[in-house]
């Protein structure tokens, strides 16, 4: 298949790419750099021995994407790009609802032209809201969030499931995901966010590597057994084998579908931690400080939806994730 992949370049994206080539499926990369950098391509050819097409263009720009949809057919799309930290939609709604569902939109207008039927949906476990028990479900109500960039992710969703039932012939796969996290085995992709990150194991990476002090864990007395706030962390080449599942999924169905990609497994940030400084054998320097705003005290995946229509379940370790993150954040702190 020749997948359009936007956001390709970005830390989900890029590791999405490796394995769709190794796959033996031609990627498309369209990625402005807003949040990745150009080397991610170079990385990926080293990695796979194959070089994905890529265009530089925001997706909200139609008359480029149509440019991009024009340079080969594309049989299928998988949507990573967007806005995606939390905070920074609370302080800058408008930018987040017009990017991500400008983008989003004028990506199914143009897919509509070329007559593209599949859509992956890089959706989040942020869906579910405060107010669903956890394990969540994806038949639970799903209409909720906490931030604008949550919300953008359940108009999105709607915005989906509209154009299906609009589009009969049309499939969306919402890929609802809990806490990615961990790097390639090479080395050579990982999450490697701008300024200082927000995300937890990009923060720990720094802390270990000496670039940042000392790691905050925000809150601890959260009603959970350690008092610190519990998620689904799994592995992101985990996550993007799922993209790959999904796909497969996609060729010979029709509809909307929303499906969790989770490990099934909370752990505490406390837990993580110290899974951390075993896997690597270190001391990770922590405060516990007061809880961070909009956090929730623990949510993980039902994993049954994803296992038993797609065939997918997590298959790394912590130790796994914890390992490949310290290797990841060593290499980029040497460069
Ligand atoms: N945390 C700390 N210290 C830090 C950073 C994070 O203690 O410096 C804690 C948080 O309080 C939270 C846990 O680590 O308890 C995980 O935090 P992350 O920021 O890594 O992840 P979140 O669960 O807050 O957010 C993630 C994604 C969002 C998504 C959300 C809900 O980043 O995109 O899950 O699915 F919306």
């Amino acid at each position: 298949m020749n997948v359009l992949v936007t956001g390709g370049a970005g830390y989900i994206g890029s590791h999405t790419v490796v394995e769709l080539l190794n796959a033996g499926h031609e990627a498309v990369i369209v990625d402005d750099l807003s949040n990745a950098k150009a080397d991610v391509i170079d990385r990926i050819e080293t990695i796979t021995g194959k070089r994905p097409a890529f265009h530089q263009i925001d997706c909200a720009d139609g008359a480029a994407l149509r440019r991009a949809f024009a340079s080969c057919k594309i049989d299928a799309v998988i949507h990573f790009a967007g806005f995606k930290a939390v905070g920074e939609s609370v302080r800058k709604p408008l930018q987040y609802y017009r990017n991500n569902l400008d983008s989003t939109m004028t990506l199914l207008e143009v897919m509509e032209e070329f007559g593209c039927k599949k859509f992956i949906f890089s959706s989040s476990a942020t869906v579910y809201g405060p107010n669903n028990p956890h394990p969540y479900k994806e038949d639970m109500p799903a209409i909720q969030s906490s931030s604008p960039y949550g919300w953008t992710k359940v108009m999105i969703e709607r915005i989906l499931t509209d154009y299906v039932t609009a589009h009969p012939d049309f499939c969306a796969i919402l890929l609802r995901y809990f806490n990615p996290i961990g790097a390639h085995e090479s080395g050579l992709l990982g999450d490697d966010p701008n300024g200082i990150p927000n995300n937890l194991m990009p923060y720990i990476g720094r802390v270990a590597a000496g670039q940042l002090e000392k790691l905050t864990i925000f809150g601890g007395d959260y009603p959970t057994p350690d008092g610190t706030c519990q998620r689904d962390y799994l592995h992101v080449v985990d996550l993007a084998v799922g993209h790959l599942k999904a796909l497969e999924y996609a060729a010979d169905h029709t509809g909307a579908e929303a499906i969790n990609l989770g490990t099934g497994h909370g752990i505490s940030v406390l837990e993580l931690v110290h899974a951390f400084e075993t896997a690597n054998q270190m001391k990770l320097p922590y405060v516990i400080g007061p809880r961070r705003d909009g956090d929730l005290p623990a949510f993980w995946a039902d994993a049954q939806k994803a296992e038993t229509i797609l065939g997918w379940t997590a298959t790394h370790s912590v130790e796994d994730m914890c390992r490949s993150s310290w290797e990841f954040a060593r290499k980029s702190a040497e460069q």
